[in-house]
């Protein structure tokens, strides 16, 4: 097997994703930030600092657990992996204190962030507040109705939430703001992107930053089972980063099937969807060369999905080359089908999850399990956040 084959190359591609597809503006502060990351990361000084607080801050590791009631339901051996116990309440955490790291690093003062679900805003907004920086975040209006609690929680943080009217106002026009701030502000700012997305190097450093996910989930499986890796590993995609996080230490060991689970909103085929990688064509978004949801004429679509966090109309690259590599199967798991899993999961182990991670949780149902299987399945948030879209849409379960 050719080991790189999942794995960024030196230009930025997986496979025939990625790249930087940037404005000349932005040239500049792309190579810089390229230039810096991986120096910055592979030190011993980034990696104590990044250990320390993922450890003191976070409350890292975050446990492994055997779901028992899941598990019968299933007919298979479920561990969960509970990235929602993590302070601020969601994986997003690990990449924004890992960003603000390097940005301090690198003598940047001002920080920037976009936000869908609110929980990478909340998450980015938490860390300037520790290590005191100024702190703007890119929201949808749309986001900013269905997400009010974050709102507040990053305003009371002391971050600036400046609400966009462009588009679908969502997370795509929160993305296209901050690109915008950063053209304006190149010295000063750092631009704290919250998924597998954007221009190289953000894809392959933001997977590196989540990629604690799978190496706690290693030792975690060697301790419960004896074996360091699982029949399956399902997460869901966004932009992808709680999956790259889940997956990164497995892509080369063929016995871990990966199933991603994306939003397939009212139906794949309803006009109403995001589910990307089945919808989508090669284009470019954000600066990367990826699957995009796209009409005859290249014009990017507006995604939906009732969950904030799952409604962009690219992903990854990284995810993209997985699925056309066949390495990951692509699940498209729709809002009644999600609501209903994060339900069950309610009443089954008293875990109130995410609406991003309750379509993990449904994928569960489309996939064929043994009873010697074992699944890890990455919670990625929890559900308070959602606690009205849960209450208005209850009818649907
Ligand atoms: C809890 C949660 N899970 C998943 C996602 C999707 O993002 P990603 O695909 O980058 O993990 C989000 C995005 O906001 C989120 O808040």
């Amino acid at each position: 097997m050719n080991r790189k084959k999942y794995q960024v190359d030196s230009n930025g591609y997986y496979g025939n994703f990625g790249g930087a597809y940037i404005p000349e503006i932005l040239h500049r502060c792309v190579t810089e930030l390229k230039d810096a990351y991986l120096r910055v990361l592979d030190s011993d000084d980034f990696k104590q600092e990044f250990a320390q607080l993922l450890r003191d801050y976070v409350g890292r590791p975050s446990p492994l657990y055997l779901a028992n009631r899941l598990s019968e339901k299933y007919g298979c051996k479920i561990y969960l992996k509970r990235e929602d116990l993590n302070h601020t309440g969601a994986h997003k955490i690990n990449n924004a204190i890992g960003q603000v790291l390097l940005a301090r690093r690198m003598g940047k003062k001002r920080i920037i962030a976009e936000t869908g679900a609110g929980q990478h805003g909340v998450a980015t907004a938490t860390v300037c507040a520790l290590m005191n920086m100024e702190c703007v975040v890119y929201m949808g209006e749309t986001d900013v109705a269905r997400q009010h609690i974050n709102v507040e929680k990053m305003k009371m943080l002391g971050a600036e939430v400046r609400p966009v009217t462009s588009g679908n106002k969502t997370l795509k026009d929160a993305t296209n703001e901050a690109i915008r701030d950063w053209c304006c502000h190149p010295e000063d700012t750092y631009y704290v992107i919250g998924s597998t997305v954007g221009p190289h190097p953000y894809p392959d450093m933001v997977a590196r930053l989540q990629s604690v996910i799978s190496e706690e989930i290693k030792k975690q499986l060697m301790e419960h089972e004896g074996r360091d890796y699982p029949d399956y590993l399902i997460a869901c995609v966004g932009g992808g980063s709680n999956a790259a996080g889940t997956v990164y230490h497995y892509l080369n060991n063929d016995k871990v099937k990966i199933v991603l689970a994306e939003a397939g909103g009212k139906g794949i085929h309803s006009g109403y969807s995001a589910a990307t990688i089945q919808l989508g064509r090669l284009g470019i978004i954000h600066g990367a060369k990826t699957l995009v949801m796209q009409d005859e004429d290249g014009q990017i679509l507006e995604p939906y999905s009732v969950s904030a966090g799952l409604d962009y109309p690219g992903i990854g690259p990284l995810h993209a080359n997985l699925a056309t590599q066949h390495r990951a199967t692509v699940l498209a798991i729709n809002d009644d089908e999600a609501i209903r899993a994060a339900y069950e999961l309610t009443r089954l182990e008293g875990i109130i999850p995410a609406l991003e991670s309750a379509h993990a949780l449904g994928a569960l149902e489309k996939v064929s399990f043994r009873p010697e299987d074992i699944v890890v399945l990455t919670v990625s948030g929890r559900g308070d956040k959602d606690m009205e879209t849960y209450l208005n849409n209850v009818q649907m379960c």
